[in-house]
């Protein structure tokens, strides 16, 4: 199977399942008239999270590289109307993009997009989330699933994008930033006694990549 397969089978499912969507289709453009790189998730990807947060009935959801906000409205859909997504960015014209991408898709009431490195604005944060989503710089995913955990209740889910890249996890001995710190976060998980997971490969529009989704058990 070569990757034009991959990719025809990726557009022909979103073409089904997910079609044109007026909210999301301008929130890419946007993103793109702004020349913001195309590193958001898959629409497949983002429908996912929008189904995890519902099967899970998530009311409060943090995440971890906004972007423009491509990511943030297919979970912020998920929410009820009281319910709360908190997304963290680091670069401000990627958040100034993004608010305009939530407010377009009328999500702007239950989205905060807060401005900063995440290991300076986690911080000002308060209480307990039903959710993560960790799609920020790789490097600090084990301070950034190690915050998460410290936030979490029993039940809680965390979901970190992008722990294969192409198969580079793979490799012990790279220095490159990303990869030592997706290799890091592994061990991480699969010492700490209070969590459950699983990776899960993918294929599709963004290459080949996968996702640890985690579940805290206590
Ligand atoms: N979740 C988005 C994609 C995020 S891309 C989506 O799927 O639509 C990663 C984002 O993380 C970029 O916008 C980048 O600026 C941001 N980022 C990088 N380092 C960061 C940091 N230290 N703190 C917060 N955001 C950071
Ligand atoms: C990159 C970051 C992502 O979050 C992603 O999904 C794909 C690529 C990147 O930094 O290259
Ligand atoms: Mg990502």
């Amino acid at each position: 199977m070569t990757e034009r397969v991959w990719n025809e089978v990726d557009d022909y499912v979103s073409g089904l399942l997910i079609g044109r969507d007026e909210a999301l289709d301008k929130a890419l453009e946007a993103s793109d008239r702004a020349g913001l790189p195309p590193i958001n998730v898959s629409p497949n990807h983002g429908k996912m999270l929008n189904l995890i947060a519902r099967i899970h009935g998530a009311r409060r959801i943090l995440e971890f590289g906004t972007l423009a906000g491509y990511s943030a409205i297919w979970l912020a859909r998920a929410l009820p109307a009281d319910g709360e997504l908190i997304t963290l960015e680091a670069d401000p014209r990627h958040a100034e993009v993004a608010r305009g991408n939530i407010a377009t898709a009328g999500l702007a009431d239950r989205v905060e997009v807060k401005v900063g490195k995440a290991l300076d604005t986690l911080p000002t944060l308060d209480g307990t989330f039903d959710l993560f989503f960790i799609d920020a710089d790789k490097v600090n995913n084990p301070r950034y699933f190690q915050w998460s955990l410290d936030h979490s209740r029993p039940g809680s889910v965390i979901i970190v994008d992008n722990v294969v890249r192409g198969g580079l996890v793979l490799d012990g001995e790279s220095t490159d930033p990303s990869v030592v710190g997706t290799r890091e976060l592994g061990t991480l998980i699969a010492k700490e006694p209070r969590v459950s997971a699983a990776v899960i490969q993918t294929v599709g529009s963004k290459g080949y990549d996968g996702f640890a989704l985690v579940v805290v058990d206590s």
